[in-house]
């Protein structure tokens, strides 16, 4: 990797647990302003790839960096400060903390006086959630609750926002919703890293993706190109 490679960096990544190899030496970026896509089925590792960067598991790597400084020893509170936000699977909201409470949660370490403004912000972006402000989190619908989930995020102003399957279990028309703000984050300049089942969403958002299977890259390419191909449109959009 030079010494002027920005955004975030990835080179020949595993994770194992004991014996089980989750992710097999793969490697990916994301430019500074730019976004990429993880497609995969269940079990194919995209999890185990975002929980590497955070240091949540044990992985392996020649190169794990965001704007040049290496991941590898930071603490996940230190991986935030420089610019890195993550949504994890499942939501992991505070349930029992009212949204604002929640949101709050997002901007650890960040400047008091910054925090009105983003949350104002937040609400902006998800209207939808301001009249919830005072209300218990676990109190909220599922996509409610991934908006949350998101708006947490944003509280640290990312410059990279990683999203572990932001779609799963919504209904279509949440995935929507969803899909115009991470849309709009996009057109902010915020980089994205995205993983999905959900191809065509993905390809939609993004303007790269990797395929995994079984841990290792299958496919990679834009993701107009790959949208067209005939093998991941039978297999990933069902066509
Ligand atoms: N804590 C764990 N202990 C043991 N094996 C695990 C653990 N977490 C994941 N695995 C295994 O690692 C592999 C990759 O899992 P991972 O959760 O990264 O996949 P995924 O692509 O995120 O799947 P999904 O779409 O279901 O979320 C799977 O075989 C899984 O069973
Ligand atoms: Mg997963």
């Amino acid at each position: 990797m030079g010494a002027a490679a920005g955004g975030l960096v990835v080179e020949n990544l595993s994770v194992s647990y004991g014996q089980v190899a989750a992710v097999r030496g793969i490697s990916f970026s994301v430019p500074d302003g730019g976004s990429l896509g993880i497609i995969g089925a269940n079990g194919a590792g995209k999890s185990s790839t975002l929980k590497a960067l955070f240091g949540l598991v044990d992985s392996r790597a020649d190169t794990m960096a965001f704007q040049g400084v290496s991941l590898r020893s930071l603490p996940p509170h230190r991986i935030v400060t420089l610019g890195i936000a993550y949504v994890p699977e499942g939501r992991r909201i505070f349930p029992g903390l009212t949204v604002r409470k929640n949101l709050l949660m997002g901007a650890y370490r960040q400047p008091w006086r910054r925090l009105d403004g983003r949350m104002e912000r937040v609400y902006e972006l998800f209207p939808g959630l301001k009249r919830f402000d005072r209300t218990p989190a676990g109190a909220l619908s599922g996509g409610q609750q991934q908006m949350l989930a998101i708006g947490r995020a944003l509280m640290s102003s990312p410059r990279l926002l990683v999203l572990d399957e932001p779609s799963m279990g919504l209904a279509p028309v949440l995935i929507d919703d969803i899909a115009g703000v991470l849309r709009r984050l996009r057109e902010q300049g915020v980089s994205m890293l995205l993983v999905e089942q959900n191809a065509k969403l993905t390809f939609g958002l993004t303007d790269r993706c990797v395929v995994l299977e079984n841990g290792r890259v299958v496919e990679e390419g834009s993701s107009a190109a790959l949208r067209d191909d005939p093998g991941v449109r039978r297999i990933y959009l069902g066509m």
